[in-house]
This record gives C-alpha cells, structure tokens and sequence, in this order.
C-alpha cells in the first residue's frame, strides 16, 4: 500500500524526520529560516494527505480549495490562527496543534522576559558590552521590582496557570481575566478574577497570554493603555495582533506606562525601523516562547503522533476543538 503523502512546510531535523520515512512518503520544504512560498505549499496541498504547518504559514480559504485528499493539518505552534478553521471542517480536514508539551517552557520565557524588562537586565548587558559602565553608582540601571507586586494576567490558559505559579514563587499577588473563571488558578494560586478594566487599573504588571481571535484584535490599545498605572509594565507573549503597537508606541513615549516586553509582534519579523525597536524600554524577542530544543522537539514529536493517528482514522491527541 502507497505511503501517505505529508508535506512539512519547513526544514526539520533530519534526525527526527527519519523516524517516519518509513509511514509516510515524506515531502519537506527545504529551508529552515525560510518560509514555504504560497506556490509551492498550493502544489504539495493538491497532492498531501497531511501537512505540518508552522505559525508563519497562512492555510486559508483560498488554498483549501484544491485540498482534495487531505486529512489532517499538524500546526507546529498551540496557536492555530494562521489556519481558516472553517474552510479546513468544511472539507471534513482535521486540524490538530501542541498544547500541553510547551507550557511551561514558554511561561518561564514569559517570566524570563518579565524579569529582563523590569530589571532592565538586557540593557544592562548591552550598556557593559558597549564599553559605558565608568563607575557604579547608586541607581544605575535602577529598575522596578518584580517580588510582592501585583500581576494582571490576561488569558488564564494553561500558559497563564504556568506563569501564575512562577509570579506566586515571586510572593506576587495574582489578578486574571478571562473567557470563563480558572477555579483551580482561584483556589491552588489565590488567583482573583478581575473585568478588564480593574486589572488594567490595579496591576504593576499586565500581561497578555490570551490566544488571537477576531473579537481580541488590539484589545490592548489606547484606552487600555491610558488605564494602566503610569508605573505598569506590560508584557505580550501570545500574538502582535493583540496589540495595536502604534498605541502602545505611544503609551511608551507619553508615559502612560513604564516599559514593555515584546515576545510577538503585528507582523513578524518586525521591520528593525520600527518606532517601538528605537525604544531602551522596549525588550523585545524574536517569537521564542516555546523555543528549547527539548520542547520544539516534543512539539515535532506530537505532529507527527497526530497525523498518524488521524491517518489511521483514529482521534488525534490534541485536535483543535
Ligand atoms: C505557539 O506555539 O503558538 C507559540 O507562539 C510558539 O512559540
């Protein structure tokens, strides 16, 4: 009987993709930093049983049209924004991402990138390799301190429980908004469920985790900006597009808050004119909240579980409800 026809979008670890050559007849783009062009991911989705996707990859209408023998889309990433979930179960396709194997990896990125924004720790090292320090004095590179502060979680998933847990370790005091209330977060954390606007109010850090949707696109925007302390620090490790970045830009330079630390972007790669990257407030990183080698290769590992699973006409392990 024929292999199944995978196509996976980008370059993966030889070491790992040859474990499957055997079940699949395996196709693969051949760049790792390069993104598949939209004529050759159109090419291979006429021909693929199942593809594994990446985050930058855009599945949509358009491109579903000539999917007409695939059965299973393996997005390497626990969001799944980049894929028209309707068109794919309009042609009976079933979409599957990695939840669960990066929590913890990218809440201690999360706090990682808490800590360096607040501590002014990346600027600090860029300020010695630079050749500034002269003499320490007593409030170079003074910060705002993170311990006992209170922290306003927006999306308490399970990346939000994950990071929740780190800021109780800091003696931190919890507030989240959400969807629906977390009671495991209330009652394991001492977590308080907050509107938006208190949270915004009351917080000295606010940081969003909340997956990208229609109804979330620049939640944080002037007005949620122009709420927060003038003290706040806000950190976006979920996706750009929460964020109406001209209003945070402006936040920043007005001082409506302090400082911000940027995991995720509105277009990525950001453009390195851009105003925000002009900012010494600013820290920001290249999308790497799930990026350790141990957990990117348990996210490969889970695709390929899925797309066998569902190759097989079993249930995957994680699908996308
Ligand atoms: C995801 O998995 O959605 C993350 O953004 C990747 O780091």
């Amino acid at each position: 009987m024929a292999r199944p026809y995978l196509y996976i979008t980008r370059k993966l670890p030889d070491e790992i993709v040859d474990e499957f050559r055997n079940a699949f007849d395996v196709h693969m783009w051949p760049h790792e930093e390069i993104p598949v062009d939209e004529e050759t991911l159109q090419h291979h989705i006429q021909k693929a049983n199942a593809l594994l996707t990446m985050l930058t990859d855009k599945v949509d209408e358009n491109s579903l049209r000539v999917a007409n023998h695939l059965k299973v889309i393996a997005n390497l990433a626990v969001g799944y924004d980049n894929i028209d979930l309707k068109s794919a179960r309009d042609k009976r396709i079933i979409v599957t991402n990695t939840p669960d194997v990066l929590t913890e990896t990218t809440a201690d990125l999360t706090f990682g990138l808490l800590l360096s924004t607040a501590r002014r720790i990346i600027e600090a090292n860029q300020f010695i390799k630079s050749g500034e320090w002269k003499q320490w004095s007593p409030f170079l590179m003074a910060g705002s301190e993170v311990h006992h502060k209170t922290v306003g979680i927006v999306g308490m998933g399970r990346i939000g429980s994950a990071f929740a847990r780190r800021a109780k370790g800091f003696g931190m005091e919890i507030l989240y908004h959400n969807r629906s209330r977390n009671v495991e977060a209330e009652q394991e954390l001492q977590a308080t469920y907050a509107t938006f606007d208190d949270l915004l109010e009351q917080s000295d850090f606010v940081v969003c985790l909340a997956p990208y949707a229609a109804n979330t696109k620049g939640m944080f925007g002037k007005r949620a900006f122009q709420k927060m302390k003038t003290s706040a620090i806000f950190i976006n490790a979920s996706r750009g597009l929460n964020v109406d970045e001209t209003a945070l830009y402006h936040a920043l330079i007005n001082k409506d808050i302090k400082a911000a630390g940027l995991d995720v972007f509105e277009n990525e790669p950001i453009n390195k004119e851009h105003p925000l990257l002009s900012l010494n407030q600013v820290v920001c990183l290249p999308h790497i909240g799930s990026a350790t080698v141990e957990t990117r290769e348990r996210m490969i590992h889970l695709c390929f579980e899925n797309i066998d699973l569902v190759l097989k006409g079993d249930r995957p392990k994680t699908p996308v409800s």
